[in-house]
């Protein structure tokens, strides 16, 4: 079986939800988004929103034969991105789920928006917002067709591009030609947690 990449449907979200809690366990994550019932249907609510913006795109990857993506196949990884845009203020972090640590994802979003802005500024750019593989599919290259894809699309519109890289994602964002401008931290039970502020420049489409 190879692996496939398909565009993700709203019958996909429930296998999505899971796949995100099932492999984001960074001390960040499990503190601000700790895996309980009504973080997962916070979560679940988010992406049913994200999924009909024009500006964000969510892709799968499954295994199966080309053409044969079928909504009922396991999916085994998927990212989310989004075009330049403008976020209308009411969609801005309404409704966080106070289960999780809500002072120290205020003190992480304050951070990444302040160095964000401080890098790309005014300026265009695509986002890249979650990249997850399945811990037992990981090393297989479901993370590098999903990055593939937003490579070219973001080359396409000669756009660059800008990802906040946890440790685990920084050599992956490094192979698709993301550096490093800068980085942030918080402590987290006494250990800094550091996230690199990454922007790749986009190549001309070969
Ligand atoms: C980061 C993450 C998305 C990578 O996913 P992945 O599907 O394992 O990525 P790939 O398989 O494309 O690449 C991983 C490695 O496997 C290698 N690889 C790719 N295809 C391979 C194959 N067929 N056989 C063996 N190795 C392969 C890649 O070269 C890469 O090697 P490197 O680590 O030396 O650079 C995954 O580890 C993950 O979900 N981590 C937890 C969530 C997270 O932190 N996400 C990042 C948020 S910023």
């Amino acid at each position: 079986m190879s692996l496939q990449l398909a565009r993700a449907e709203k019958a996909d979200i429930p296998q999505l939800v899971d796949l995100y809690f099932n492999t984001f366990k960074s001390p960040l994550v499990l503190r601000v988004k700790p895996d309980v019932p009504p973080v997962r249907e916070w979560y679940k609510k988010s992406l049913e929103s994200d999924i009909e913006k024009p500006y964000t795109r969510i892709y799968k990857v499954v295994e199966g034969q080309a053409g044969s993506v079928q909504a009922s196949v396991e999916i085994i990884a998927f990212a989310k991105w989004s075009s330049p845009h403008t976020e209308p203020p009411q969609e801005k972090f309404t409704e966080w789920p106070v289960d999780g640590d809500v002072a120290l994802f205020e003190e992480v979003t304050g951070k990444a928006t302040e160095k964000k802005e401080k890098i790309m500024g005014q300026e265009e750019y695509w986002y890249m917002g979650v990249l997850a593989t399945l811990p037992k599919h990981q090393r297989r290259g479901a993370a590098s067709l999903l990055m593939t894809e937003f490579c070219k699309q973001a080359d396409q519109a000669r756009h660059r591009s800008y990802v906040e890289a946890s440790p685990l994602g920084r050599p992956t964002y490094q192979r698709f030609g993301f550096e490093t401008q800068d980085t942030f931290s918080v402590v987290i039970d006494g250990e800094p947690y550091i996230d690199c502020c990454m922007v790749r420049e986009p190549q001309k489409p070969s």
